[in-house]
């Protein structure tokens, strides 16, 4: 049986309050017209308090975009996974590849931010993705399977998401096949390494807009999107989520 879909929204740096509010509110009021498919947004930090009151008694889960790898401690700029979900989170995404790239976050920390996800009772969205180069070069199976088996915690409910890193924010989106082919990749490693691997939700992200969101999200083993640039506009953000809805 398929897995029940999530659509998530990552927002990156952008939104302050006021077009969060209205954004979130434009949201809210459309999430009932998509029934059988789970949205969660990832704003800003700086917006969860708020985004917390907004989403109240909505369908609609609330994630962050990062956490630190420890419950608390001197590390200046940082965020915790407790203070996380003492703000109402459900999710986080750790590893996205411009953390991974403009952070140099590898795997094991990758890892160790997912368990700190879990230890605090968020759900981790853990990201992996291959470069341009690593997909010329053949590589890409082998290279995100290496991530993914390195980021990946041994038991607590995540969900991952594969995103190419050519693909993100770019508007060249991955081909079916090359999505049916990493994803299948990806499903093998997970139920090999883990109990809950055939149940485990894994996303695909990278310029996912409303036009491409049916083909791509009725692929084999793809359970959702996460979704950068086009979760900025509510509605483009819903019409993905009502693309992904099961006929
Ligand atoms: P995009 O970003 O949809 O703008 O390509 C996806 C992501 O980075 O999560």
């Amino acid at each position: 049986m398929a897995n029940r879909k999530l659509i998530a929204g990552n927002w990156k740096m952008n939104g302050l309050l006021a077009d969060a509010r209205a954004r979130i509110a434009a949201i809210v009021s459309g999430a009932d017209a998509t029934p059988g498919v789970d949205l969660a947004i990832c704003p800003p930090a700086t917006l969860l308090a708020a985004a917390r009151a907004a989403l109240a008694d909505s369908p609609v889960a609330l994630g962050a975009q990062d956490c630190h790898a420890k419950p608390s401690g001197a590390f200046t700029g940082d965020i915790a996974a407790p203070m996380l979900a003492e703000l109402g989170c459900r999710y986080v995404i750790v590893g996205h590849s411009e953390r991974r790239a403009g952070h140099g976050e590898s795997d094991a920390t990758v890892k160790a931010k997912a368990e700190a996800a879990l230890a605090a009772g968020l759900t981790p969205i853990i990201c992996v993705g291959e470069t341009l180069a690593e997909r010329d070069s053949g590589r890409a199976l082998a290279v995100v399977g290496a991530q993914l088996a390195g980021s990946l915690p041994a038991q607590g409910a995540i969900v991952i998401a594969y995103e190419p890193v050519w693909a993100i924010g770019t508007g060249r989106v991955a081909e079916p096949p090359q999505v049916v082919e990493m994803h299948a990749h990806l499903r093998a490693v997970l139920v090999k390494v883990r109990a809950d691997g055939a149940a485990t939700r894994i996303l695909y992200g990278g310029s996912v807009k409303p036009d491409n969101a049916k083909s791509l999200m009725h692929v084999a083993n793809v359970d959702g999107a996460l979704v950068g640039g086009a979760s900025l506009d509510a509605g483009q953000f819903l019409a993905i989520a009502a693309g992904a809805a099961n006929d």
